[in-house]
């Protein structure tokens, strides 16, 4: 097939059958800087799929970056799990040398399904890598964390502004219990806030629901609990057009890349009510922290560029409700606008 070069300013496929490197780096835009997004490794149908996960995220890298105002512009890669088992080095070694040829117009960090170890395994061929073991106050590491706590920021201050009411006095629903959703569970825990959570590794649910006292439920069920907030932070396209008449959450602040399964599910959300914080808005911890150890920040930089989130959330909010718009769209013109500033 031909890949829709208009979506996107730089394409690249990685197809090395010796390792069983098979997928895409898409540079999205390099306006504000080099491209910077993490790299997905799971099960796709096809080389289609592929591609416009692919494509998709690196657009949201874009924007998440530019709302964020680092000096980075968006990209992703997207990598297919092999059926067969196999060489996992070999295959981030063979990663590391595609982005090494990119000449650093191309920064990588983990994502779902990839690790510190496999970050480890790139840095091997490539000093274009982010999210590495750190000692020390230097920014970095695991993005996880950043990124829960960056969530964590968000939904306090989205539950301010549209519940006026404080966590404690708040019930809600965490969809995966993951890297980022285990965390944020804790942070949530912490602030007194009561859980439901689901997780599709029920493990993992099992471990978080001990320590925090969470109610576990079933498979897709979460994204229609009875609670105050919904926090999807387990993958993309959970929220349906089908779905959204059955949602109870009143605000959906989550993780997950992409939860809009279309455009239009935004729309959908700000009719029945629902406040739907940007996925981007809320989820840029993690690339806060990747961007800053690449350039040798410090920890405390991340920190305080992490606490932001919180009242770009509730500016958002805000202007949203003055222009009676759905939150998204206020998010979308301010990214814009950086992008402007930027190219001008
Ligand atoms: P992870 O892979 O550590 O955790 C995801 C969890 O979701 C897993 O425990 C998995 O079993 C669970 N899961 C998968 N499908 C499920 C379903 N249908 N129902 C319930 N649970 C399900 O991933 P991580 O790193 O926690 O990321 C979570 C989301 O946040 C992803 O969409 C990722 O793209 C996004 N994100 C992550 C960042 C990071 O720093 N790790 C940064 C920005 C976004």
């Amino acid at each position: 097939m031909t890949y829709p070069a208009t979506l996107a300013k730089e394409i690249v496929r990685l197809d090395d059958p010796a390792s069983g490197l098979d997928g895409f780096i898409v540079i999205h835009s390099t306006v504000r800087g080099v491209g910077a997004g993490g790299c997905r490794l799971r099960r796709y149908d096809d080389r289609e799929a592929l591609y416009l996960d692919a494509a998709r995220l690196a657009e949201g890298m874009a924007l998440k970056n530019a709302l964020a105002e680092l000096p980075f512009g968006g990209a992703k890669a997207v990598l297919n799990l092999p059926d067969e088992p196999f060489d996992r080095r070999a295959l981030f070694r063979a990663f590391g040398r595609a982005v090494a040829d990119l000449g650093g117009r191309y920064v990588t960090a983990e994502d779902v399904g990839t690790t510190m170890a496999d970050m480890e395994c790139v840095r091997t061929e490539t000093r274009h890598v982010a999210g590495l073991r750190q000692l020390g106050d230097v920014a970095g590491g695991d993005p996880g964390p950043w990124t829960a706590l960056g969530v964590f920021a968000a939904i306090e201050a989205a539950a301010r502004v549209t519940l006026d009411r404080p966590l404690s006095a708040l019930r809600v629903a965490v969809q995966g219990t993951g890297s980022v959703g285990a965390a944020l569970c804790g942070l949530l825990a912490d602030a007194g806030a009561r859980l439901t959570i689901a997780d599709a590794d029920a493990a993992r649910a099992d471990a978080v629901a001990a320590r925090h006292d969470a109610r576990i439920v079933d498979g897709d069920a979460i994204l229609t609990a009875d609670v105050d907030i919904l926090a999807p932070c387990a993958l993309g396209g959970v929220l349906t057009g089908q779905g959204v008449p059955a949602i109870r959450a009143a605000l959906i602040c989550g993780a997950a890349n992409n939860q809009l399964a279309t455009p239009q599910v935004a729309a959908m959300l700000h009719g029945r009510g629902i406040v739907y914080v940007p996925d981007y808005a809320a989820n840029a911890g993690g690339v806060i922290s990747g961007t800053a150890e690449y350039l040798g920040e410090s920890a405390a930089a991340t920190q305080a560029r992490i606490r932001d989130i919180g009242p770009r959330v509730a500016a958002i909010l805000d202007a949203a409700r003055r222009d009676g718009l759905p939150p998204v769209i206020i998010a979308e013109q301010w990214a814009a606008t950086r992008y402007r500033r930027q190219a001008a």
